[in-house]
């Protein structure tokens, strides 16, 4: 019967189709279970932005402070994405006609946002607050990584519970002064002597209770 269906060189071929016919819904099956899920928070993350916006360039190159854009980190539990204007602050007459800025300056024209794509998204079950953090001297390098290199954001850590709680437990060897939280560079291996007593003095007491982080 085989025979009328498929030439017999074929037969050769069927551990390679069997393969790709198993393994393709698999594939699939696992794709929509855990990539597809809300619950991203797996590290190396790195969604297409609708701006090829770079952070090497204007927070590495460029040097531009990253509370330039993100206004919120000191005072609110969010660190905020910049609206449209931000960025219009320089690109009214900086390569105000690149191609790559076309969707800013339709933003600009419709009055209607960027649509930036999350790249760091906790469950909605747990509670996190980044001027509890950047306020307490845990410096944004610590969480996200070198973003200062990145021409495309990923997320640099876990996110997962074990990983709060490893530095809620010990927060010492993370600790920085005040006026080094956006610095990517500073290691306290290179920290002032003064910088040093400070840390040592500092008292900061991260809770580990489970109100802390789901309430
Ligand atoms: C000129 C504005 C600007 C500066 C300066 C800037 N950023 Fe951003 N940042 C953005 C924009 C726009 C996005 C959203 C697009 C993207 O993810 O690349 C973003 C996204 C991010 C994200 C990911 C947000 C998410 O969705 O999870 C992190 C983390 C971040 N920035 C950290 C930093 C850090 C740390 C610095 C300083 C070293 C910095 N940024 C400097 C504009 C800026
Ligand atoms: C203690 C870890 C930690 C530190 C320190 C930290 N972040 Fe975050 N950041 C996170 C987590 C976790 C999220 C995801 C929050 C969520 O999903 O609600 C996040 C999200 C963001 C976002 C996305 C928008 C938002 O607010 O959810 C931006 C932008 C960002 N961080 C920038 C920064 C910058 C800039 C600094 C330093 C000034 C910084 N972060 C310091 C852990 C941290
Ligand atoms: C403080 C000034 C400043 C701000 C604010 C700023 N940029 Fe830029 N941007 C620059 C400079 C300078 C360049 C490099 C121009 C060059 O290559 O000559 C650049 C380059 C770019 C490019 C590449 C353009 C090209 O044609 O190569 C893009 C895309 C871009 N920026 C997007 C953004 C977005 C999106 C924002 C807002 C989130 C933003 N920029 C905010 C100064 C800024
Ligand atoms: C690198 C160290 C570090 C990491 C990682 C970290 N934290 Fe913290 N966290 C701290 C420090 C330090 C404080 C401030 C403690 C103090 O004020 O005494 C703090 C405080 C908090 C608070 C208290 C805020 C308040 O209102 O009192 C919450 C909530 C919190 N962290 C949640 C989280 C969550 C959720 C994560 C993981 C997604 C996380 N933290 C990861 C160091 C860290
Ligand atoms: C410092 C912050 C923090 C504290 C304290 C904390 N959690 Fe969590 N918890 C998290 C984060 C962040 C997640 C989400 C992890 C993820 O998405 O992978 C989480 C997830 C969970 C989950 C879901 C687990 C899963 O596999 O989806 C449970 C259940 C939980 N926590 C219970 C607790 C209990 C019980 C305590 C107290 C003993 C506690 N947590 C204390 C941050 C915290």
């Amino acid at each position: 019967m085989n025979a009328f269906i498929f030439p017999k060189w074929m037969n050769q071929l069927r551990p390679v189709l069997a393969v790709v016919l198993i393994g393709l819904p698999l594939y699939v099956i696992v794709v929509f279970a855990y990539g597809a899920s809300p619950k991203t928070t797996d590290a190396g993350y790195a969604p297409t932005q609708p701006v090829t916006y770079s952070h090497a360039l204007h927070a590495g190159e460029l040097g531009i402070d990253c509370r330039y854009c993100h206004t919120g980190v000191e005072d609110a539990a969010h660190a905020a994405v910049p609206p449209t204007q931000t960025c219009l602050n320089c690109h009214k007459s900086i390569k105000a006609d690149s191609d790559k800025l076309e969707a800013v300056r339709l933003s600009h024209e419709t009055g209607l946002p960027i649509e930036w794509v999350r790249v760091h998204d906790l469950p909605d079950y747990v509670y996190f607050n980044h001027s509890a953090h950047v306020r307490r001297g845990i410096g944004c390098v610590s969480c996200h990584g070198r973003i200062d290199t990145m021409e495309v954001v990923y997320q640099a850590e876990l996110l997962s519970m074990g990983w709060c709680l490893d530095c809620h437990r010990n927060a010492r060897p993370w600790l920085r002064p005040s006026d080094q939280i956006t610095e990517m560079t500073w290691t306290q291996e290179q920290a002032t002597a003064a910088e040093l007593e400070w840390i040592e003095t500092y008292d900061v007491n991260p809770s580990t209770d489970c109100s802390t982080c789901h309430r």
